[in-house]
This record gives C-alpha cells, sequence and structure tokens, in this order.
C-alpha cells in the first residue's frame, strides 16, 4: 500500500482536488492507497473544500465534499511515503519541519514537471478547473510510478 498526504497553504482548494483524483484514480486502477491532505497553515482547519473545487471536481463525477481541512504536523512525515506540495511556499515550508534525508525525500512537489500548481483563491472558477487538469495529469503520474 502506498500512503500519500497532499500539501496546500490552505487545504481548501488545491490539495483536495489532489487528494479527490489521486483517490478516485488509484480506485479506478484498483490500487491500494492511503491518501490525505493537510495546509502548512490552519487557518480554515476544520472546513469544507471551497465550493468552486466541489463543483469543478463534481463536474467530473467526483465527489470532494466530505474532506475536512487540517494543518500539516510533524508526524505526518511518518505515517506517509509520499508528501506532494502544491508550490515552491509549501515546499519550503513542510521541508522546514522535516527532520534527516529520509524525512526530506519524501517530500516532492505534485507536479512532476517541476510547474507549480498555482493558487487559484481569489481568481474566479477558471482557475479551479486549470487546477482540477494540471493535478489531474500529475496524480496519473504518482500511480504509474508507484504501481508500474
Ligand atoms: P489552497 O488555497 O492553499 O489551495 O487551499 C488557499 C485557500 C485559502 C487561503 C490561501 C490559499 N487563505 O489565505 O485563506
Amino acid at each position: 500500500m502506498k500512503q500519500y498526504l497532499v500539501v496546500c497553504l490552505g487545504n481548501i482548494c488545491r490539495s483536495p482536488i489532489g487528494e479527490g483524483w489521486l483517490r478516485h484514480d488509484a480506485m479506478v486502477r484498483g490500487c491500494r492507497v492511503k491518501v490525505d491532505s493537510a495546509g502548512t497553515s490552519g487557518y480554515h482547519a476544520g472546513d469544507a473544500p471551497d465550493r468552486r473545487s466541489v463543483s469543478t471536481m463534481r463536474a467530473v463525477g467526483i465527489d470532494i465534499s466530505n474532506q475536512r481541512s487540517r494543518k500539516f504536523v510533524r508526524s505526518d512525515f511518518q505515517h506517509f511515503d509520499r508528501i506532494l506540495v502544491m508550490d515552491r511556499a509549501n515546499l519550503r515550508d513542510v521541508l522546514g519541519m522535516a527532520r534527516g534525508a529520509e524525512e526530506e525525500a519524501k517530500v516532492a512537489l505534485f507536479d512532476p514537471t517541476g510547474a507549480e500548481v498555482p493558487d487559484p483563491y481569489y481568481g474566479g472558477q477558471d482557475g479551479f478547473a486549470q487546477v482540477r487538469e494540471q493535478v489531474r495529469l500529475a496524480a496519473q503520474h504518482w500511480l504509474d510510478l508507484d504501481f508500474a
């Protein structure tokens, strides 16, 4: 079984979409996974995903409305094989909490091309659809790699 934690700043816009794709695609492929998501900030702890994230995922048949935001914590390094972050600020913040090379090696940008997944929070619904498509391809990469 592979264990993935998807991380962004608020855990209400981008990482819930990443969690949704990884769980959905793993189920379709029959891969055994544990998937969760978290935010480097606790600003939205306990909140449901942003309604724009929920609606853009509902448009492709994936329900993420049951997710709840939580803050990334140090013990996450012990409980996940991969910690996949949406942008370079997340990368810096998560790596700043890592102790040792083994924990650091678990952390990577979610998009394997090295592109950031831009924060759609202050934009319109378009930005959420773009995040959804960027994250869809990236999620396939991780499952291809881990379940080849
Ligand atoms: P996320 O987007 O990191 O993709 O969940 C954000 C959501 C909320 C805020 C920032 C980013 N905020 O500052 O409240």
